[in-house]
């Protein structure tokens, strides 16, 4: 039986139409050290949680502001059972609209103040249903390099030119649209990058956009409730918000629900309910789904300070790792990675960490690129400074411990490898852009 490629596997891309052994491809996921298994949470979603029997602390939660466990938001989801019932019962378009969804697009659309909002089942499909509803064949798509995996989706099913231009680099960009000069384009970037916590420089973003007359696309899912003014996000962060053409949120991270949405001009909401599959073809969101993210949202705007105080347990975990000898990457959020390399070291610093009662999920490739492993440790704001600072000592001896077995001098220095050209510019049929490999400034810097 014919083999399929390990990256195709664990992608998730079509399978092999000789229906290659499952057990080989699993072996095979094994042998790179990429399994993935599921663990079990047995209690509220606090800063300790019962994991698989075991009470451990929980460094690895995007439940940012502790809204999850909320008692209000928890009653706003019984109380919407008690009205709406358990499910939508169909799509939006069909019986699924409910009054629920409605409030909520409304509340979403003033929090981010922007003309409309829309939900959708997930942030995932937010992103697949946004992009392939805005771009298609004939279209170039620019997206950062380490933008999440649902917009890398959006990008592929959309049929559009892809150019994944350099991580933030803004001159990589403006070299490509510049190279594609008259194809309508979309830029698209995460406003907090998931697994690195590091910023899109939106500001430049948005004059490129301008420029080229591009749409530019920003999917806040991590930044809502933790950054900007009110935790409106990066954009609003930088003062740039209405000039983001779309706004991706999520409510399923601060807001302690499950769900997601999209902001901007009617007319981008109509297109969507028009155009957007993701939107079209699928049950609408529990109306408890939406009651409990609607009660987080009031909480989020009557206590800005619980965003200070996840900003705040941000600076004490980074300050307590640093002292304690770890490099942390140079993310300045709630979302602190330890790269270190190869995906056996990640997991067996995760695993040691779990022995020793701290919970951080190792993030391997896919999720990141080969040879940048890491431990991504995600704050909330209902950690106490002295869980932190025992968490980080936790950390700080599995990593030294791991590494000194395998590599002492990962922690020091060690470049993250760049993509080859031939990932970066993928799939520009007809696109007057060449490739040019790393390295090369472009021709206009
Ligand atoms: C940047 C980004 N966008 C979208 C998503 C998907 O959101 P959801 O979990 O609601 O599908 C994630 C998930 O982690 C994310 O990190």
């Amino acid at each position: 039986m014919a083999a399929v490629p390990l990256n195709e596997a664990s992608r998730g891309e079509p399978a092999d139409p000789e229906q290659p052994d499952l057990e080989a491809r699993l072996v095979r996921i094994r042998e790179a050290g990429l399994y993935r298994r599921l663990r079990t949470v047995e209690s509220l979603q606090g800063p300790r949680v019962k994991l698989d029997g075991e009470e451990v602390l929980l460094l690895c939660s995007n439940n940012y502001l502790g809204l999850a466990e909320h008692p209000k938001v928890r009653l706003a989801a019984i109380a919407a059972v008690k009205e709406f019932g358990t499910g939508a019962g169909s799509s939006r378009l069909i019986a699924g609209n409910m009054s629920a969804h409605e409030r909520l697009e409304r509340r979403l659309a003033e929090f981010h103040q922007t003309e409309s909002a829309l939900l959708f089942g997930s942030g995932y499909l937010a992103n697949i249903g946004a992009i392939t509803a805005l771009a298609g064949p004939g279209d170039v798509v620019y997206s950062d390099e380490l933008n999440h995996a649902s917009i890398v989706d959006g990008c592929r099913l959309s049929g559009a030119a892809k150019f994944v231009y350099r991580h933030r680099d803004i001159e990589h960009l403006a070299w490509a649209l510049e190279h594609a000069a008259g194809r309508p384009a979309l830029i698209v970037t995460d406003g907090l990058f998931s697994m690195d916590g590091d910023r899109a420089p939106l500001m430049w973003l948005v004059e490129l956009a301008r420029k080229h007359g591009a749409r530019l696309m920003v999917d806040e899912a991590h930044a809502v409730g933790t950054i900007g003014p009110g935790g409106r996000g990066v954009a609003a962060d930088c003062g740039v918000a209405d000039e983001v053409d779309v706004i991706v949120g999520t409510l399923g991270k601060s807001l302690g629900s499950y769900g997601a949405y999209v902001c901007g001009k009617q007319e981008l909401r109509e297109t969507l309910i028009n155009s957007a599959r993701s939107f079209i073809f699928t049950t609408g969101l529990p109306p408890a789904a939406a009651a409990a993210a609607g009660a987080a949202l009031e909480i989020l705007l009557a206590e800005p300070q619980r965003i200070q105080r996840l900003q705040s347990n941000a600076r004490v975990m980074r300050e307590a790792l640093v002292c304690e000898g770890v490099r942390v990457g140079a993310s300045q959020s709630q979302i602190i990675p330890i790269e270190v390399g190869e995906a056996e070291r990640a997991t067996a610093i995760s695993l040691r960490m779990l022995e020793d009662g701290v919970y951080a999920q190792a993030i391997r490739p896919p999720t990141v690129p080969d040879g940048t492993s890491r431990i991504r440790i995600s704050l909330m704001a209902s950690h106490g400074k002295a869980q932190l600072r025992a968490g980080a000592k936790t950390t700080a001896a599995a990593v030294r411990l791991i590494l000194a077995d395998t590599d002492p001098r990962m922690q020091t220095a060690q470049p993250r490898p760049l993509p080859s050209a031939a990932e970066e510019l993928d799939a520009i049929e007809g696109a007057e852009i060449a490739i040019r490999p790393h390295g090369v400034r472009s021709p206009a810097a």
